[in-house]
């Protein structure tokens, strides 16, 4: 028995206790007939998307570019990380990877093919500034423009994430994100960018996942640096709160037609039991994890995140700060994969330690930390990905909702979902992968209905284009709608990608 029938049979044996407590209400019938989270197949069919939706796909320099060394690009920390034995599985790097660097045009054909409207890549700081500061590479710049040339000749929104965990290794020596001179370093390379592509980019988002960078690199050793302490990650998290509000400025300096959003990494959360205690803890996991860094844009402050006051000495916070963090967005970006189950740990010291997947899980044991003082755990009352996530559709109704009334119903892209597995070609060189498109079609039937109750969500982005180097996971993961052969770069469109081709052309699931 595999992992996802065995835990479809062990929920239906023992887990009726369990949901209530979630605060998640289910019939009877749901618990019979379908599997734990499933939407009805009447839903998905009677789903709608409004005219001009923006489908898309998203992807990260470092894990499809390659070329790690050419024309001029510096090094950077995830080279340092994965040329580090140890570090990633199998001893991976994404020196070459999906090579997009040299390929983007094929890439784009794709998009193209699939009816795709909009792709967010991300650009290399490296790449433009090879020591993250000082004199530009023109090289660098100069594949960014064909590349945001090329989507627009094939009729698709090029969105830019400035930032998607690699940072130039010199800045890293001089301190990485805990120094709070990076702020206005990357806010010098946010203006170079929007200088010299702003003529044709109007979406732009600052940072991809901020809270998972500097936690996984400053606060528990996971990803480069490799440092594990808790002070050093506020540090980091409050230059990046600086670094975002002073990138918007300088965007908006450098390109009239710019606008400037996020691709922060959000997580439904919901209370272990009613508690009060672990409904507090669950409000303290909904600040420090996804409202973190959007709460200091759209309000200039931190929400509260901590059981006691907010630790703005060890933050490093100076006064005047909350002034250079406040730039209210212009749309709120966010991407959805899992949910999470959240407890009180009042009392038991520690961090977290185990990390079952890079990305997402964030381990349990005692608190996470000393400040938040929050149990989290990943559910597997859903079936699982080969990731080992837990399939929830309706957490991406759950946390567009919750934010559209938190923040006024702001304009909301869905900036990533997606997910792991590993099926391959088969004899006729089709891949059929018959799990992902279940996957999105019970997600975007989900998000259709956040979409109907009033949410303004105006984009969905699936990731990813291609299969890529998954981080510290290596090619072990695969998550693309684009299968990838890494011994030879060739590229065959899986039925997921083909089916959603068809949701793009049509706005509809079936
Ligand atoms: C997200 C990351 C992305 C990729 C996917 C699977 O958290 O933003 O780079 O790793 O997970």
């Amino acid at each position: 028995m595999d992992r996802r029938t065995f835990l479809r049979s062990s929920f239906a044996a023992g887990s009726a206790a369990l949901l209530p407590s979630h605060g998640l209400a289910a019939s009877s019938a749901t618990l019979q007939d379908r599997v734990p989270g499933s939407i009805a197949e009447s839903e998905i069919e009677g789903a709608r998307f409004p005219d001009g939706f923006l489908w898309g796909m998203a992807s990260a320099a470092y894990q499809v570019e390659g070329a790690w060394n050419v024309d001029g690009k510096g090094e950077s920390n995830w080279d340092r990380f994965a040329h580090t034995v140890g570090k990633v599985k199998g001893g991976a790097t994404a020196d070459v990877a999906c090579d997009q660097y040299h390929l983007y045009k094929d890439d784009i054909a794709i998009l193209k093919r699939l009816n795709q409207k909009s792709y967010r890549f991300s650009t290399s700081w490296s790449r433009v500034q090879p020591n993250g500061t000082g004199p530009v590479n023109q090289k660098g710049i100069d594949h960014y423009s064909r590349l945001v040339d090329t989507l627009m000749e094939a009729g698709i929104r090029p969105f830019c994430t400035i930032y998607h965990w690699d940072l130039p290794q010199a800045l890293e020596d001089r301190g990485g994100w805990p120094n709070r001179d990076l702020a206005s370093y990357y806010a010098d390379f946010a203006g170079i960018l929007a200088k010299h592509l702003g003529d044709r980019i109007t979406t732009w988002a600052p940072f991809n996942m901020p809270w998972t960078f500097t936690y996984y690199g400053y606060g528990v050793g996971v990803f480069p640096p490799c440092k594990s302490d808790f002070n050093q990650f506020l540090k980091a998290a409050h230059t990046v709160n600086l670094a975002q509000g002073e990138a918007f400025r300088a965007i908006k300096a450098a390109a009239a037609k710019a606008t400037v959003g996020s691709a922060y990494g959000m997580a439904p959360a919901y209370p272990k039991t009613d508690s009060e205690a672990d409904r507090a803890a669950t409000a303290r996991y909904h600040a420090m994890n996804n409202l973190y860094f959007l709460n200091p844009a759209m309000h200039g402050e931190y929400p509260k995140a901590f059981v006691g006051a907010t630790p703005y000495e060890a933050m490093g916070f100076k006064a005047g700060d909350e002034k250079i963090m406040k730039v209210p967005l212009d749309w709120v970006g966010f991407h959805y994969y899992t949910r999470r189950v959240v407890s009180n740990a009042s009392g038991s010291a520690g961090v977290g330690g185990h990390f079952g997947t890079e990305t997402e899980g964030e381990g349990g044991g005692a608190a996470r930390d000393p400040l938040t003082q929050m149990h989290v755990e990943m559910p597997t009352e859903g079936p699982l990905t080969e990731a080992g996530l837990e399939i929830w559709p309706r957490g991406i109704y759950d946390l567009v909702t919750q934010i559209s009334r938190e923040f006024n119903h702001p304009i909301i892209e869905i900036s990533e979902n997606g997910c792991c597995y590993l099926d391959g070609p088969d004899a006729s060189g089709r891949v059929p992968d018959a799990r992902r498109i279940a996957f999105h079609r019970e997600i975007l039937a989900e998000l259709a209905r956040a979409i109907a109750d009033g949410a303004k969500v105006r984009a969905y982005h699936a990731w990813s284009l291609v299969d890529n180097f998954e981080w510290a996971d290596g090619f072990t993961q695969r998550y693309g709608l684009t299968y990838v052969d890494f011994r030879d770069q060739r590229r065959i469109v899986k039925d997921s990608g083909l089916w959603y081709g068809r949701v793009a052309g049509s706005n509809r699931l079936t």
